[in-house]
């Protein structure tokens, strides 16, 4: 019996540890970073609708900036404009992404983290528009 009851106040404690990103966990940016920024920046920034002249497309373009010049300063967040946008409140024109719905504050995190880590981007690795992920993925 006595182990029953420790089972249940385990389980809400793993819960909480699986949902609640430990800050700065190592970034993956293939599993963590790409997912946020294809669905939710990708529809705006890829060559067919390069706003403000940042194409998210590749590691190259990417890093290349938009039209206020580089968006990502690795081991930086607080300079990169890529974090700073999605930080912005509705009131700015640049808040990002430019929806009502802002990112979630983990989503948030993770781009810091990622930024702060060295902002790693495997070569080869391309992001894919929402438009384009069944063509692209089946
Ligand atoms: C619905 C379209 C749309 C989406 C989605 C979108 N953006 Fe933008 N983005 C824009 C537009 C339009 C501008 C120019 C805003 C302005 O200056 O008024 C812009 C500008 C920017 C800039 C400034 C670039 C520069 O050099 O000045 C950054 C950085 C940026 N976006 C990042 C993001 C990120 C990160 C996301 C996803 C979290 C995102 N955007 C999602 C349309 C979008």
């Amino acid at each position: 019996m006595k182990r029953v009851w420790l089972l249940a106040a385990l389980l809400p404690a793993c819960v909480i540890l699986k949902f609640e990103r430990l800050k700065n966990e190592p970034v993956d940016f293939v599993s963590d970073v790409k997912p946020i920024l294809e669905s939710r920046c990708l529809e705006c920034h890829h060559s067919r609708y390069v706003f403000a002249g940042l194409n998210l497309e590749t590691k190259k373009l990417a890093m290349k900036g938009g039209r206020s010049g580089p968006v990502i300063v690795a081991g930086a967040p607080q300079q990169s404009l890529l974090y700073k946008v999605l930080l912005l409140g509705h009131e700015n024109p640049i808040a990002m992404p430019p929806t009502p719905e802002k990112l979630e504050r983990e989503h948030e995190q993770i781009i810091h983290d990622w930024i702060q880590q060295g902002a790693e981007w495997p070569e080869g690795t391309r992001l894919v528009p929402p438009q384009d992920w069944n063509r692209n993925r089946s």
